[in-house]
């Protein structure tokens, strides 16, 4: 039988369409997410939500829904925004989409990475604003990639990916921390597992791979920052939360820290007068990591997978469970 199925933003491709089919699908046609508000009252009667990583969805919404709702999918591969334990108490199942945005995010890293290396955020500027006088021998000097060391924080699937590109491309060598030892990893990248204060001293190039959670949440903080290298370039494309921004902001300032790559922040957006917005050496992206048109049509097909399983009781195509 038909179904309640809130969808909380347009996607791209067919894949809301394959949803209606088989379903009364009501998507919030807006461009700026619902209020949480909004939220409580759209979700009403539902049996399956599709979810955006700017939706908060905690047991207030979850109990709104009411006691039909079966499953949330997110259309991520993060899901900090889904109360877990909330979900799991109340049976309703919790899907990702993985996988599917690796290549796109990595890429997008090391993106970051060289643009905040070769300062293209201050060179840019210089041509757009006029500055820009003659060719200079000192002028805009930046960081060299080649044969440095690169520091992945969390060697999943993304952080994999990101040192695959950095040690092939530029010859790097590798550290990494993970919750465990990844013996392929050191064996075909020449990677080694350390603690994360050994990965700070040692990198010149460090970039965030983890999920955030209570332990990652400002896993960055001022103390981390001062074991950096003075020349370092810090890369986030994980979540704003696990850096402690207001620390950044003076390790920049201060000639901590190189430069700063970042794909998210808290909040998003940050208001353009926020002093890491002003920051020359920071350059920040609107949390475009898996914005590639192949990335975000699979997700689109992987999220509505998982609302389709998730209302026939069945498992997920990509599904979350408690650690
Ligand atoms: C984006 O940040 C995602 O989690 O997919
Ligand atoms: C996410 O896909 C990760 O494991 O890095």
């Amino acid at each position: 039988s038909r179904r309640q199925i809130f969808v909380t933003r347009e996607l791209p491709g067919s894949a809301l369409e394959r949803l209606g089919q088989a379903h009364d699908v009501s998507v919030w046609p807006h461009r700026s997410p619902p209020t949480a508000a909004e939220l409580l009252e759209n979700v009403a009667g539902c049996d399956g939500l599709l979810t955006l990583l700017s939706d908060g969805i905690d047991e207030e919404v979850m109990q709104a829904a009411g006691a039909g709702l079966k499953v949330i999918s997110n259309y991520a591969v993060g899901y900090n925004n889904i109360d877990l334990e909330a979900a799991s108490r109340r049976g309703i199942r919790v899907g990702n989409t993985p996988d599917v945005l690796t290549d796109a995010t990595a890429d997008l890293a090391v993106t970051l990475l060289l643009g905040a290396a070769r300062r293209v955020r201050e060179a840019s500027q210089e041509v757009s604003s006029g500055d820009w006088q003659t060719w200079e021998p000192a002028g805009l000097l930046g960081r060299e990639l080649s044969g440095r060391t690169l520091g992945v924080i969390g060697m999943g699937r993304i952080g994999t990916a990101m040192a695959k590109r950095m040690v092939g491309g530029w010859n790097m060598k590798l550290l990494y921390t993970a919750r465990s030892d990844r013996p392929k990893v050191d064996e075909s990248l020449g990677g080694r597992r350390v603690e994360l204060a050994e990965l700070l001293r040692q990198s010149d190039f460090v970039s965030i791979h983890v999920a955030l959670c209570d332990e990652t949440r400002h896993l960055i903080d001022e103390a981390a920052l001062a074991e950096m290298k003075s020349t370092a370039v810090l890369v986030n494309t994980a979540r704003g939360e696990i850096i402690d921004q207001d620390a950044l902001v003076r390790s920049l300032r201060d000639g901590g820290i190189f430069a700063a790559g970042l794909d998210v922040t808290t909040p998003e957006p940050l208001p353009p007068s926020h002093p890491l917005v002003k920051s020359p050496n920071a350059l920040i992206l609107p949390h475009i990591g898996s914005a590639t048109d192949t990335a975000r049509h699979e997700m689109a097909e992987i999220a509505v997978d998982n609302v389709l399983a998730g209302l026939n009781g069945q498992d997920l195509r990509c599904e979350v469970n408690l650690a």
